[in-house]
C-alpha cells in the first residue's frame, strides 16, 4: 500500500510539472472530486483519482501540435477535430499518458480520450471523469451549481444535463455540437426515463450563458 502511495505521488508531480498552475488546480479539483463521486457511480475510486489526474494532460497544447500528435498516433481526426483541435485534447492526452506516464489501465486511458466530448456507452468510469471534470470546486459558471447538487442525487442525471448544458450552449453560439455528445445525451436519456429517473435540466437557458465551451 505504501509502494502505490509513493506512485501515486510521483504521478502527481509529474502531472504537476507539466501544467500551468491553473489547470493545475482545476486537475486537482476533478481528481478529488472523481474519486468522491467513483462509488455512486459505481468505479473504482483509484482508478477515478488517476483519471483526474492525467485528464487534461494535453489541453493546453497548441492547435497544430494536437492534430500531428494525433495523426501520429493513427487518432480519428474528423470535420469537427479539423475545425476545434481542442476536442483532441482527450485522446491525445490519452495516449501521452500512456506512452510517456505508463499508465496502462486501459478503463483509465478511455476514460480520459472521451472525457471532452463524452458520448454513449460510457463506462462508469469515464461517467465519473465526465461529472467529476464538470462539476469540480473550480468550476463557477451558470448551470455548474444544478449540476453539482443533482450529482449528489443521481449522478447519472447530473451527467445528462452536464451534456445538454453543453449543447444548449453550443446552439446558442451558432455552433455545432460533436455528434458523440448527441449520441451521449440520446443514450442517457432512454436510459434514465426508461428507468424512471429523468426530470428536466433544472438550469434551463441560463446554462447557455456558460462562458466554457470545452472542458
Ligand atoms: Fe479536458
Ligand atoms: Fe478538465
Amino acid at each position: 500500500m505504501g509502494e502505490k502511495k509513493a506512485l501515486v505521488t510521483d504521478l502527481e508531480k509529474t502531472v504537476a510539472d507539466r501544467l500551468s498552475r491553473e489547470r493545475w488546480q482545476h486537475t486537482l479539483g476533478t481528481a478529488v472530486t472523481a474519486r468522491r463521486l467513483a462509488p455512486s457511480l459505481r468505479a473504482d475510486p483509484r482508478k477515478a483519482w488517476v483519471a483526474g489526474l492525467v485528464h487534461d494532460l494535453a489541453r493546453d497544447l497548441p492547435s497544430a501540435e494536437l492534430l500531428s500528435l494525433a495523426r501520429r498516433f493513427g487518432i480519428l481526426v474528423g470535420a469537427m477535430e479539423r475545425e476545434a483541435p481542442e476536442l483532441l485534447h482527450g485522446p491525445v492526452g490519452a495516449e501521452l499518458a500512456r506512452r510517456e506516464l505508463g499508465i496502462d489501465d486501459l478503463e483509465v486511458l478511455d476514460a480520459v480520450a472521451r472525457h471532452t466530448v463524452g458520448g454513449p456507452d460510457l463506462s462508469p468510469l469515464a461517467l465519473t471523469l465526465y461529472l467529476a471534470d464538470f462539476v469540480e470546486p473550480g468550476r463557477r459558471f451558470p448551470g455548474a451549481e444544478e449540476v453539482r447538487r443533482q450529482a449528489d442525487r443521481d449522478p447519472e442525471l447530473a451527467v445528462l444535463w452536464a451534456m445538454e448544458r453543453t449543447i444548449v450552449y453550443l446552439f446558442r453560439f451558432g455552433l455545432p455540437s460533436h455528434p458523440l455528445t448527441v449520441e451521449g445525451r440520446n443514450w442517457l436519456l432512454r436510459k434514465l426515463r426508461e428507468e424512471g429517473r429523468w426530470q428536466p435540466w433544472e438550469g434551463g437557458a441560463r446554462g447557455a450563458e456558460c462562458d466554457h465551451g470545452i472542458s
